[in-house]
């Protein structure tokens, strides 16, 4: 694997490669678990090369999140994805994806990035949005691959890569889990063991939300609220647990099919998002 910390050592990289080169760009903020590499490992289905990067991106990090204490293990992740037979790694330092204070940012609709997520990290799609244009104007890849965990993340980019006419296939990958049911995640490393423990009910409501669509309920507002207050009787502090319509998170109507629950809670100081398609 080649380790690339510079725009220009990774723009050549990708030039001796050749233009016939099919590129798949895997995104990440390291600390890479089972779902980074199964999204590696998709991405190479798709393309003759396969490109990481490893970017902590302060600009989608609010005052008082994890930024400074985001895990940062790069020699591991090295080590990972050399074993997935990454082709590349792209690891830039700060200074090289922000020599200057990105004034130029890209704004995603409200209908979008204000909702959810979004509601509770005002900000934070804004930054997943310019620093993701950013990465896809240096690595210019021809299909770029983001997990479903981050549900709402992904339908930002699809549709900031419609909407710009980048020549980019936004592919999802399914959501990786432990037996227990819990979503991967690099925060799960936060949890403690008792937290750990309680952590994969979050799964098993949105499981029981979704058997209850399934079996014909349609009281949207009922069943999140349920929702919530199961959360809450299990010592989480629910952000939102809200069904939505798949292909644009908007409220789904009593007849809408499609849907998929999402849900952010906090349990203890370690905020977990997770979601299920119904
Ligand atoms: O999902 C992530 O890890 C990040 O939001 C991403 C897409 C790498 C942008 O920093």
């Amino acid at each position: 694997m080649q380790i690339h910390d510079t725009i220009a050592g990774l723009r050549a990289a990708r030039g001796k490669a050749g233009p016939d080169k099919r590129m798949a760009l895997v995104p990440t903020m390291g600390n890479l678990h089972d779902g980074h590499i199964a999204l590696m490992t998709q991405a190479r289905a798709h393309a003759d090369q396969v490109m990481a990067t490893i970017f902590v991106n302060r600009l989608q990090f609010r005052p008082g999140e994890d930024f400074e204490t985001y895990p940062r293990t790069f020699a591991a992740d090295c080590q990972r994805l050399e074993a997935a037979g990454v082709d590349h790694l792209f690891a830039p330092l700060e200074a090289e994806m922000y020599p200057q204070p990105q004034t130029y940012q890209i704004e995603p609709p409200p209908g979008q990035a204000g909702i959810l997520d979004g509601e509770f990290r005002p900000g934070h799609f804004r930054g997943v949005a310019t620093v993701v244009m950013k990465l896809f104007q240096i690595a210019q890849p021809d299909a770029a691959l983001f997990g479903k965990k981050d549900y709402q993340q992904l339908m930002v980019i699809r549709n900031m890569a419609q909407e710009f006419n980048l020549p980019i296939e936004i592919i999802g990958g399914e959501t990786v889990r432990a037996a227990d049911g819990l979503a991967l995640s690099s925060r799960n490393g936060y949890l403690s063991a008792a937290e750990r423990a309680q952590a994969p009910n979050l799964y098993r409501i949105l499981i029981k939300v979704a058997e209850s669509v399934r079996a014909g309920f349609r009281d949207w507002a009922g069943l999140e609220h349920s929702a919530v207050l199961e959360l809450q009787a299990s010592g989480w502090i629910p952000d939102y647990v809200a069904l939505r319509k798949k292909v644009d998170l908007q409220l789904p109507s009593a007849h809408d099919s499609g849907l998929v629950v999402l849900a952010a809670a906090r349990l203890g100081s370690t905020r977990l998002i997770d979601n299920l398609e119904v």
